[in-house]
């Protein structure tokens, strides 16, 4: 299925870099129960970002919750080899993988092996990356996400030209690749992000630092309903 037949309108999608681990499937099935279907998964290396994050394993152990709700796992791979990930990644259960245009030499061909994997496929610019490899490769890919903040870490600061980034692209991507928003969106800036043309709209420490965490996420989904 198409990544935005998944979309129902636009999505609040949980990064669960923030969330507290020692407590990760009771985190999930809560935000499940409030409505959560696509989960994000930071995939760090400690190369294209400083810190090493989570992988495979995490995902493995998500997907039966999430995919038993109709949900999704999401992979953002802040990784200098994606290409190498995919197949234990497809195989650990997630639905979709955007990786990096800063990354790699060939998007093409990354696109290609996750196709093969049956992965959709978005493809991440980090904030000073220009827009227009994202129109170019527009027809090959699920989504193009926007990074808000420079990769790395939850808990950063929403940079503001990320707002005029995401307006550029929906004027120039076709209607059917989604534009998404990952980095610093919390309760007064997602009408604003969603405004401007992004449907996913990922969301880790403005969620998983809420004492209430399933309130949090339906503030921010409600705000963009
Ligand atoms: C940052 C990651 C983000 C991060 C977002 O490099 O790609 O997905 O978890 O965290 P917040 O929402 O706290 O900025
Ligand atoms: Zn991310």
């Amino acid at each position: 299925m198409p990544w935005r037949d998944w979309i129902r309108g636009a999505e609040v999608e949980p990064s669960i870099y923030a969330a507290d681990f020692l407590r990760l499937g009771e985190q999930i099935e809560t935000l499940v129960a409030a409505g959560a279907r696509i989960f994000h998964v930071d995939v760090g290396d400690g190369r294209f970002i400083s810190p090493v994050t989570i992988g495979p394993v995490i995902v493995k152990a998500i997907a039966p919750v999430v995919r038993a709700a109709g949900g999704r796992v999401d992979c953002h791979l802040m990784i200098d080899d994606p290409a190498g990930q995919l197949e234990q990644l497809a195989e650990a259960g997630a639905d979709s993988v955007t990786f990096h245009r800063e990354a790699v030499d060939e998007p093409e061909a990354v696109i290609a092996a996750a196709r093969a994997q049956d992965l959709a496929v978005g493809m991440a610019l980090k904030p000073e990356t220009p827009l227009e490899p994202a129109v170019a490769l527009a027809p090959q890919l699920d989504l193009v996400l926007v990074m808000s903040v420079h990769p790395g870490f939850s808990g950063q600061e929403f940079l503001p030209g990320a707002m005029d980034r995401i307006a550029q692209l929906r004027e120039r991507l076709p209607d059917e690749t989604l534009i998404g928003v990952d980095g610093g969106v919390k309760r007064d800036n997602v009408a604003g992000v969603h405004a401007a043309g992004a449907e996913l709209i990922v969301a880790a420490s403005a969620i998983f630092h809420e004492d209430d965490i399933a309130a949090a996420y339906t503030g921010l989904a409600r705000a963009v309903a």
